[in-house]
């Protein structure tokens, strides 16, 4: 293709991909070329420059796109959440008894703050957890607003975060692992994070099939499975492991009964 200025399919030809996924790109992303009249007409040497200069690390990670979903919807998610589950995670944890004046525990993926906020009172300090500048944000405005002032917002992927060693009681993870590419990474960080004999409070979906609700939701897991889940704490140094399903009957979402939500409780040995 000795040419320098390439017609649509040319165009597509020097990037290897079909006329259809070319078209997508063109609509998708700033792609340098003009159309005159109806044609399209690309410079090979600017389509080559365009292409030199993309910087795989903008290109969705799907961590980043996780982070830039919760970011834009953060104003929204209490709203949006209580669409989509009700207050029975947050009720089964005052139920169960765990929290202590004393304890410091730990809020992963807190979000707005959903457990963060209703724990705080319960407890000495909670460390709030997130990826999501603007949920954390969320959080804090309304934390301020309650007059709390025990809640540290940390901003982290969840992987690493900058707190030491068996430093927390408790940890809390509402609706966060069907976010987390590798489970199993942050199941081995909790268990990093967690006091010998500390708790993980865990609550998420059991396996389901609702690709329209992973979609919308930007889910990378369709839930889990009970012995799957189960194995993962327990390869990560967890023992008395409990699973409960939530009557999740009230719980809808759109039209839907929604699907059915678990909390997993484990001790870390
Ligand atoms: C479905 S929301 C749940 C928020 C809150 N726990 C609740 O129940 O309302 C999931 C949260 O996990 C956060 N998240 C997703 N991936 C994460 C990661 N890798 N590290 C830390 N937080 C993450 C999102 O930013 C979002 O705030």
């Amino acid at each position: 293709m000795d040419k320098e200025i390439l017609n649509l399919e040319e165009a597509a030809e020097l990037f290897g991909v079909s006329v259809k996924t070319f078209i997508k790109l063109l609509k998708e992303e700033k792609v340098p070329g003009r159309k005159i009249g109806r044609e399209w007409r690309f410079s090979k040497k600017a389509l080559i420059d365009w292409l030199s200069s993309g910087d795989s690390q903008a290109y969705s990670s799907s961590e980043a796109e996780t982070r830039d979903f919760f970011d834009k919807i953060a104003p929204e998610w209490e709203k949006i959440r209580a669409s989509y589950y009700d207050e029975s995670i947050k009720s089964r944890i005052f139920e169960m008894g765990i929290l202590d004046k004393n304890f410091t525990v730990m809020d992963i993926g807190c979000g707005d703050g959903y457990i963060s906020r209703a724990v705080a009172r319960s407890v000495n300090k909670v460390i709030a957890v997130d990826i999501s500048r603007e949920m954390l944000r969320e959080l804090e405005k309304k934390a301020k607003e309650s007059g709390i002032e025990n809640i540290q917002a940390v901003e982290s992927d969840g992987r690493d975060v900058p707190v030491d060693d068996g430093s927390i009681d408790v940890i809390f993870a509402s609706m966060y692992l069907h976010h987390i590419e590798e489970p199993d990474i942050a199941v081995k960080e909790m268990s990093r994070l967690l006091k010998p004999g500390g708790m993980v409070f865990l609550a998420d979906f059991h396996e389901h099939d609702n690709m329209e609700l992973m979609e919308k939701m930007h889910d990378l897991w369709p839930g889990f499975k009970t012995g799957a889940i189960k194995k993962l704490f327990e390869k990560n140094g967890f023992k008395n492991i409990c699973i409960e399903t939530l009557d999740s009957d009230i719980i809808k979402y759109g039209q839907k009964p929604m699907e059915k939500i678990f909390v997993l409780t484990a001790v870390k040995e």
